[in-house]
C-alpha cells in the first residue's frame, strides 16, 4: 500500500502517532487469519499453471474471481477505494515487468516469453483478510531477470526471518535493504507492508529498508504483511494517469513477494504458505 494513502486511511488526529492503532490479535482472529491465508495461497497456486505466452492478464482476473467466489470468499481488491484512488476495477493486481504493483487486469495485456508477472491476490473469509504474492516467470526470461526474482524471494524471507517478540520494525526493513543492495538491486520506498486482519490496510506501516534496531518493537498477536518490491534499476517510481498503476520510473524491471505473518511468542507464523 501506498505510504501516504495507508497514512491517509489509518491516521486518527485523537492517538499518539506511535503505538496506537495497532490491533493484537486474539487465539480466534489467529486462527481466523490462518484459514484464509491458507486460501490465499491455494489461489496463487491454482493460477501459476495459466502464466504461460498467450494469456491475458484478465483470464487470470476472472479465474481468481470464480475460484474465489467457489470458496464462499471475497475478493478484497475489487471496489477497493482508499482516500486519493478510485475503486479498484478488478480481483487480483497483475504487474508484468516495470510495473511494482497495483497493475490492473485487461483483457488487452497478453504475457509473452520473457515477461515476469507479479500476481497479488487478498481474500476475505469470516471479515478477515489473507494477503500474498508472487512473481512468475513467463517462458524464460533472461538471467537478470530470474536473478531479480530469486533475490526478491530471498529477500522476503530474510526479513520474514527477523520476525519475534523484542525485534523491531527497522530489523525487518534492515535485513531485505542490505541483501537486495549486495546483490544490486534497489527497494522501493513508497510502498510498505501493512498490519492487516479486519481492515486490508492497517497499522503498523512497515518499510522494507532501514536500520537495525530502529521502529516500533514487535508483540506477539501482531499480523502484519511483508511485501519487498525490487527494482533492477533506481527505486523511484510513478503512479499512472488510472491512478493505480505504479510503474519504475527507469521502465527497467521491478519484482516482488508478499506474505502475510505474525508475530508468535516464540517467533513467527506465516499465514500464507
Ligand atoms: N494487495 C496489495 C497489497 O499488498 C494492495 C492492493 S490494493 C488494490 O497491499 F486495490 F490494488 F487491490
Ligand atoms: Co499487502
Ligand atoms: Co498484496
Amino acid at each position: 500500500m501506498n505510504n501516504q494513502n495507508l497514512l491517509s486511511i489509518s491516521q486518527n488526529p485523537s492517538r499518539s502517532p506511535t503505538n496506537q492503532g495497532i490491533v493484537l490479535l486474539s487465539r480466534r482472529e489467529l486462527d481466523r487469519m490462518r484459514r484464509v491465508g491458507k486460501l490465499a495461497a491455494n489461489l496463487l497456486r491454482h493460477l501459476e499453471p495459466m502464466v504461460q505466452p498467450g494469456v491475458s492478464t484478465q483470464a487470470l482476473n476472472d479465474e481468481a474471481e470464480r475460484w474465489t467466489q467457489a470458496q464462499g470468499a471475497i475478493s478484497a481488491p475489487l471496489g477497493y477505494a482508499p482516500d486519493g484512488h478510485p475503486p479498484f476495477p478488478r480481483s487480483i493486481c497483475t504487474s508484468v515487468n516495470e510495473v511494482v504493483c497495483h497493475g490492473i487486469p485487461s483483457p488487452k495485456q497478453i504475457l509473452k516469453d520473457g515477461d515476469i508477472i507479479n500476481i497479488d491476490v487478498t481474500l476475505i473469509l469470516d471479515g478477515y483478510h489473507g494477503d500474498t504474492s508472487k512473481t512468475f516467470l513467463v517462458g524464460n526470461p533472461p538471467t537478470p531477470a530470474q536473478k531479480l526474482v530469486e533475490v526478491t524471494q530471498e529477500s522476503m524471507m530474510r526479513g520474514i526471518n527477523e520476525v519475534k517478540p523484542g525485534a523491531r520494525v527497522g530489523d525487518i526493513g534492515a535485513a531485505i535493504q542490505t541483501y537486495a543492495e549486495a546483490n544490486g538491486f534497489s527497494v522501493v520506498r513508497e510502498m510498505v507492508g501493512h498490519g492487516v486482519g479486519r481492515q486490508f490496510h492497517m497499522e503498523p506501516q512497515i518499510p522494507h529498508y532501514g536500520n537495525r534496531g530502529a521502529g516500533l518493537k514487535l508483540r506477539p498477536g501482531m499480523v502484519f504483511t511483508i511485501e519487498p518490491m525490487l527494482n533492477e534499476g533506481h527505486y523511484g517510481i510513478k503512479v499512472l494517469g488510472d491512478r493505480w498503476t505504479v510503474i519504475t520510473k527507469d521502465k527497467k524491471r521491478s519484482a516482488q513477494f508478499e506474505h502475510t505473518v505474525a508475530v508468535t511468542e516464540t517467533g513467527v507464523e506465516i499465514f500464507t504458505l
